[in-house]
């Protein structure tokens, strides 16, 4: 088989970047290890940045986010208890919209099959070949039988356990790494969200996150040690930790019931230089991991999409490929913005183990400034909401 751009991994970048360049008249293959069942079952991001509901925009599979997401003009944020908002709309006119990726990947199998899009799932062994001359071709497995795909590019939008990454020689690769020592226990819950925006609460006896994925669906999370037996975590224990962090108001208001999922997740900072060494570009979680406290993960995902189409449709309109070479350093350079941003996020929310009283009086402190300074806030609402591409 033949295409232009070979796609490795059927998640949310991979899909946003078929669906573009097909619509912008360029040919793609998708392989994608998993079934699309499978792909659909994993529960992930649920905030999603006015530059990424952009980006659905130009792709045409915005209309079910506008129509069931949920915009958000501002979030809160609490210390010990009590909470206080950050009003994005009122500090610089932009929003954020809750809607999980669950449904914008969905959206995407919809709208890949409707254009008659292939994407060829539950296959092994991918491997990729001869990235660094000007022909190179991918291989996998599929029903005991090996395929090969020849292309132009290929794109590595395999999350962070692929094979794309893995293909770009040692000694090319930079990596910087930052593991912290607690995990998100996380809840879904069919009960109405304790708050209408989202609540980051830093309380002494740990991290916790109110959100929700519709009026009638509640995403909760608690800091947790990484390695807690998850049966340890029964729901009454999750709902009494859960409640103690969250302002009094909020926790007067919440209703408990029974969950229908529970996992705990490590948090980490990663991220890998170069993204594209010859003919390969790496996409996503495949080049880069952030804590989800800044909800950055997908959102980093799609602007990491947006520079590559726009490299990969001035190479094939124009012959321009100017952005093919600056795609590494284009995409890096807003990577690391919200590296920063999470990292600070995650560092000042969360109580570390052998945390002093000067720590916690420093947390105090900066959740003071951001409450009390308006240019503070500002900053924060950026951030948040997202940069511009
Ligand atoms: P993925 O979504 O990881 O997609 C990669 C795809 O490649 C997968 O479908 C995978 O099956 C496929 N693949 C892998 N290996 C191969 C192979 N060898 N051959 C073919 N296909 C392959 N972000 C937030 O902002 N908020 C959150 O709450 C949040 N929670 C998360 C929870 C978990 C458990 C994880 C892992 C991530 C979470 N994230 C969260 C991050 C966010 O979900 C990711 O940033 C986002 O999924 C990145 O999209 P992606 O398409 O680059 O990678
Ligand atoms: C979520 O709803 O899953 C979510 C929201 C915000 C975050 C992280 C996760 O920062």
């Amino acid at each position: 088989m033949r295409t232009q751009v070979c796609i490795i991994g059927g998640g949310p970048s991979g899909l946003l970047l078929s669906q573009l360049l097909d619509r912008a008249g360029i040919d793609t293959v998708v392989l994608e290890r998993r079934s699309r069942d499978y792909v659909l079952s994993r529960i992930r991001a649920g905030v999603l940045e006015s530059g990424t509901v952009g980006m659905l925009e130009k792709a045409g599979i915005a209309t079910r986010a506008h129509a069931e997401g949920l915009p958000h003009t501002g979030t809160y944020l609490a210390v010990q208890n009590t909470g206080f908002r950050i009003d994005f709309d009122a500090l610089i006119g932009k929003q954020v919209l809750v809607y999980g990726q669950t449904e914008v990947t969905r959206d995407l199998y919809d709208a890949r099959e409707k254009a008659g899009g292939i994407v060829i799932h539950d296959l092994d062994g991918v491997e990729l070949h001869d990235l660094d001359t000007d022909a190179p071709h991918v291989t996998y497995v599929k029903d005991g039988t090996t395929h090969r795909i020849d292309c132009d590019y290929v794109a590595g939008c395999d999350g962070s356990h692929g094979p794309s990454r893995q293909a770009i020689p040692k000694d090319v690769l930079t990596e910087f790494e930052r593991v912290y020592p607690f995990g998100w226990l996380g809840v879904m819950a069919d009960l109405p969200p304790v708050s209408h925006e989202l609540i980051y609460a830093n309380h002494p006896r740990g991290f916790a996150l109110a959100s929700m994925r519709s009026p009638t669906r509640s995403r909760y999370y608690i800091q947790a040690p990484v390695d807690d037996p998850l049966d340890k975590w029964t729901d009454d224990a999750f709902w009494d930790e859960f409640r103690r962090r969250l302002p009094h108001d909020s926790a007067e208001a919440l209703i408990t019931g029974p969950t229908i999922e529970k996992s705990i997740a490590p948090l980490r900072s990663y991220v890998a230089d170069p993204m594209k060494w010859g003919r390969l570009f790496l996409v996503g979680d495949a080049a880069h991991i952030v804590p989800p406290t800044g909800a950055k993960g997908l959102n980093l995902a799609v602007s990491d999409v947006h520079y590559l189409f726009e490299a990969l449709t001035s190479h094939y309109r124009d012959g321009d490929d100017h952005g093919i070479e600056t795609y590494s350093q284009t995409a890096l350079k807003r990577v690391w913005n919200a590296i920063r941003f999470s990292w600070w996020f995650t560092t000042t929310m969360h109580r570390f183990p052998g945390q002093e009283s000067f720590d916690q009086a420093i947390q105090d402190s900066e959740l003071r400034n951001l409450q009390t300074s308006v240019n503070a806030q500002t900053v924060f609402s950026e951030n948040y909401v997202g940069m511009p591409y």
